[in-house]
């Protein structure tokens, strides 16, 4: 089985859809193995998106991560990081499929409402980043 990292973005905590996001990512087969709730501070946000520091949405994407509070996840699942992808469809919700994530909950590109680890480099990174072995519970 496959880890990857996941994300509910402030834009969807400010709007109490962490249970309704967590029940399609349950509903996909993908298993919650770590979860907390964490406010970012800048340079936590600054140091998640720093593949992004050059680009021009970049103070935006910082902006909105550190506007409300956050909740990171560690899922478990066959395919769990292409599944989870899948499941949230489009960076854009206005692209996003029916069904996903994005096209039910986001609000705009910025404010996409989840975060999804793109290959299994950046999952081990990112899910390091947030949490230590033992808030791992497999
Ligand atoms: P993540 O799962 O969040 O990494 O999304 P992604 O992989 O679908 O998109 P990408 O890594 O290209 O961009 C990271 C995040 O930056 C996106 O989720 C958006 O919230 C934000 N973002 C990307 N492009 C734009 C843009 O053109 N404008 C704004 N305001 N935000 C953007
Ligand atoms: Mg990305």
């Amino acid at each position: 089985v496959e880890r990857t990292f996941s994300m509910i973005k402030p834009d969807a905590t400010k709007r109490n859809l962490t249970g309704a996001i967590t029940k399609m990512i349950e509903d996909a087969g993908l298993r919650v193995i770590a979860s907390k709730r964490v406010w970012m501070s800048q340079r936590e946000a600054e140091g998640f998106y720093a593949v992004h520091k050059d680009r021009p949405f970049f103070a935006d994407l910082v902006a909105g991560m550190t506007s409300g509070p956050t909740v990171v996840q560690v899922l478990e699942g066959e395919n769990a990081i292409l599944k989870n992808r899948e499941i949230m469809g489009a960076t854009n919700p206005e692209n996003a499929a029916e069904g996903t994530i994005r096209k039910t909950h986001a609000l705009s590109i910025g404010e996409n409402s989840v975060h999804g680890s793109d290959a299994p480099e950046t999952a081990a990174e990112e899910i390091t980043y947030w949490f230590s072995q033992t808030e791992i519970v497999g």
